[in-house]
């Protein structure tokens, strides 16, 4: 049993968590969300200075938290990659500082292993094979978890990934940033059915799609299309049926392609991971679609959807257990494929 200290800064929230295997001592999350809201969007520059004003506190709050002496801990982990470089590196230093002056195993983890393993912190039974359907602020991919560190991607998106299409969207609306909760909560006062917005599909050189790769692009523009439109009519648009709209076609796309990719590959479980786990659109078309084949549909709680270091824990502790390390130079990436 490995017991981790990790760090996420890979974007605009900065945590750090507590974990032994797959059980969360602590977990503290401090975002930034109120500081980027006033540019409509995080500044990688203004993120990285904000992550090193409070990465120490929020080390120690962890710490106390768990009520853990760092004396008891078995490694220390931070995401490395991919996020913003440098808000990855406030992160990954202090990784790194911690784990010299202790002595202590370092681990990089990929930020997507962690939103695969953030399943395992509510399902600690979870073990490969599963299919895994990432839905984040810059991914969107269906992956085959082989085993600890064994990842085949099967389908991705084209252009924007779900949650960015989310925040584009929503600015379009002027719901503000970040979109994807803006959107969830006003789609629940409006008609999914209202507007007929197009699911972007990916023609392939012989003749019909790809089956498990997305594009949000089309829809996006689509639906700026449709507001264009409205407001030629009347200067009031019906926001909650455009909202309820787009995220019901988000919701039938990726719905789609996570059921096929499941059953083409015999897999019996799909768990979800990312920001865009948290819709509440998503969850429902996933869990009506997949209980008429009889898959089962795994969802991490609200708090684990989203950026967090309770993930990046679970997944280090794994590598851990298999005598997994990374050396003390390891590097941050703004891109790293799994
Ligand atoms: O995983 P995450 O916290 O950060 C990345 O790794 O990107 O995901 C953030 C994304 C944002 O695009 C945000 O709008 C979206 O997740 N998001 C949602 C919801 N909550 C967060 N999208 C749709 N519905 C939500 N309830
Ligand atoms: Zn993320």
């Amino acid at each position: 049993m490995a017991t981790v200290l990790a760090i996420e800064t890979s974007c605009d929230e900065t945590a750090v968590a507590i974990v032994s295997d797959r059980h969360v001592c602590s977990s503290v999350v401090t975002s930034q969300i109120p500081i980027h809201q006033q540019y409509g969007g995080v500044v990688p520059e203004v993120a990285s200075r904000q992550h090193l004003e409070i990465i120490n506190q929020a080390i120690a709050e962890a710490l106390s938290q768990a009520q853990i002496p760092i004396a008891k801990i078995d490694g220390i982990a931070a995401s490395c990659a991919p996020g913003l470089v440098g808000a990855l590196l406030v992160g990954l230093t202090a990784a790194k500082t911690l784990a010299i002056v202790h002595q202590l195993p370092f681990l990089g983890v990929h930020h997507l292993e962690g939103h695969i393993y953030a399943n395992c912190l509510s399902e600690p039974k979870l073990e490969p094979p599963f299919l895994s359907l990432l839905v984040s602020g810059g991914h969107t991919s269906l992956i085959y978890v082989k085993d600890c560190g064994k990842y085949e991607t099967l389908g991705e998106t084209r252009d924007d990934a779900a949650g960015e299409a989310f925040d584009k969207v929503a600015r379009l609306l002027d719901l503000g940033y970040p979109g994807g909760p803006a959107i969830d909560r006003l789609a629940q006062t409006g008609n999914p059915e209202a507007f007929a917005l197009p699911e972007g599909k990916i023609s392939l050189p012989h003749g019909g799609f790809h089956p498990y790769d997305s594009s949000f692009s089309g829809l996006k523009t689509a639906v700026m299309r449709l507001v264009q439109q409205l407001k030629q009519n009347s200067p009031v648009v019906p926001v909650a049926d455009i909202a309820a709209s787009f995220q019901a076609t988000v919701a039938r796309s990726l719905t789609k392609r996570a059921i096929a990719c499941a059953t083409d590959y015999g897999l019996n479980t799909i768990a979800v991971g990312g920001g865009v786990a948290a819709n509440s659109g998503l969850r429902q078309h996933l869990q009506a679609a997949a209980a008429e084949r009889n898959l089962r549909v795994l969802f991490p709680p609200m708090k684990f959807c989203t950026d967090n270091a309770a993930m990046i824990g679970c997944a280090a502790a794994e590598h851990l257990n298999r005598g997994h390390t990374s050396p003390i130079t390891l590097g941050t990436r703004s891109r790293l494929p799994l």
